[in-house]
């Protein structure tokens, strides 16, 4: 999708605030752990290329989700060390080695038909992914384990990692947490050597758990500004959204009572009101959940009147404004603030799920 620079609707990010977030962290945690930021989905729709190298020499990584994020990484000029935390097609990890991007190796079935590849892996470089609970890739007992440290050191593979995932440490009851912890000790305790790295954390196991952090701190939604269970659990230091979201009234007329506005004709006024149009909808990511909720207007409450439509939607204002006057729908605007948060609440999800949508269409502007 292209980015459409000449419409007035921008994410504002912060570089700044990112940078100071991850200098929380590193006072926060164990001070020999390396973070290596999270910047799969574009950086959490911040901009990887942009935000990996705002942040490059506070880290000693970064984490991306697929090959394809990783290269595109590589091809911005991003030196520093690349763990792709998923599974790639086994035919593909020449490329990998080609550029110095590790790997997860998330089962001893993929490794053997890594092996079988007429690839030289000898730059290859692998992280053993244990599934310790989460039930998503990842070996389950230790004999795997080994076997895999077996089959790379036959094919002079470079074991440098082994890592885990917790799936409940952004919730209060700890025991499946502390479940996993126990698994995955018992697996590392039996492990026929070690690697360089052993990792386990995100944001939420550093937050609430940092005796946790091992070699490798998985930084991901706390670096962007965000509190990964949402208004569950209390940060324990603060941190700043790095991003906002705004546009523009770019119509603004008053309709009689007993009108309507928007398809399916679902809101109708009670009295004479001013309607202004936002262009944004959800092709934006700005989904038709968000009809019925606010945004801010000269730092009032505006709803956000009948269905939200692909590319534009209607809010309700109190007065007239000037075409061209600024519409937050995320972040401050005088004494009010929407946060990213508060979107996610909205739609009965989390707030990683409201950055990840926020499409490529929407302008990125970098502060
Ligand atoms: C394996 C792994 N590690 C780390 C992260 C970063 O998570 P968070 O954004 O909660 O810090 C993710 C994100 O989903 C992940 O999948």
């Amino acid at each position: 999708m292209k980015t459409s620079p000449h419409r007035n609707t921008s994410a504002i990010v912060d570089l700044k605030a990112i940078r100071n977030n991850i200098e929380k962290f590193k006072k926060h945690i164990n001070p020999n752990a390396e973070i290596w930021p999270a910047v799969k989905a574009d950086a959490y729709g911040h901009g990887s290329v942009e935000v990996s190298k705002a942040v490059s020499d506070l880290v000693g990584g970064f984490c991306v989700s697929n090959l394809d994020e990783a290269i595109e990484l590589r091809n911005h000029l991003v030196t520093k060390p690349i763990l792709v935390l998923s599974g790639i097609v086994p035919e593909d990890v020449d490329i990998a080695a080609a550029l110095n991007i590790s790997l997860t190796a998330p089962s001893l079935e993929w490794l053997k038909l890594v092996v079988q590849e007429e690839a030289e892996l000898s730059d290859l470089k692998i992280h053993i992914g244990v599934d310790s609970g989460m039930g998503r890739i990842g070996i389950r007992d230790v004999e795997e384990a080994n076997q895999m440290i077996e089959l790379a050191d036959k094919y002079a593979i470079n074991f440098e990692g082994i890592f885990t995932h917790f799936a409940t440490a952004d919730m209060a009851d700890e025991t499946k947490f502390k479940n996993q912890q126990a698994r995955f000790n018992k697996i590392m305790a039996g492990l026929s050597r070690q690697p360089k790295f052993i990792h386990s954390t995100n944001t939420a196991a550093a937050l609430w758990h940092k005796e946790q952090v091992q070699a490798i701190e998985r930084l991901g939604i706390s670096m962007y500004g965000l509190n990964p269970s949402g208004k569950t659990l209390e940060l324990p230091f603060e941190i700043e959204p790095a991003l906002s979201l705004v546009s523009e009234l770019t119509h603004i007329k008053k309709i009689a009572a007993g009108e309507t506005v928007g398809y399916g004709a679902t809101y109708e006024t009670s009295e004479e009101t001013w309607i202004g149009t936002v262009p944004i909808g959800y092709a934006d990511g700005w989904t038709r959940q968000m009809q019925g909720f606010k945004v801010l207007v000269d730092g009032k409450f505006c709803e956000i009147v009948g269905r939200v439509c692909m590319d534009q939607m209607m809010i309700k204002l109190d007065k007239s404004y000037p075409l061209g006057t600024k519409v937050t729908l995320i972040g401050r605007d005088k004494a009010n603030e929407i946060t990213t948060t508060d979107v996610a609440d909205w739609r009965g999800t989390i707030n990683y799920e409201v950055l990840c949508l926020l499409s490529d269409r929407i302008k990125r502007i970098y502060k």
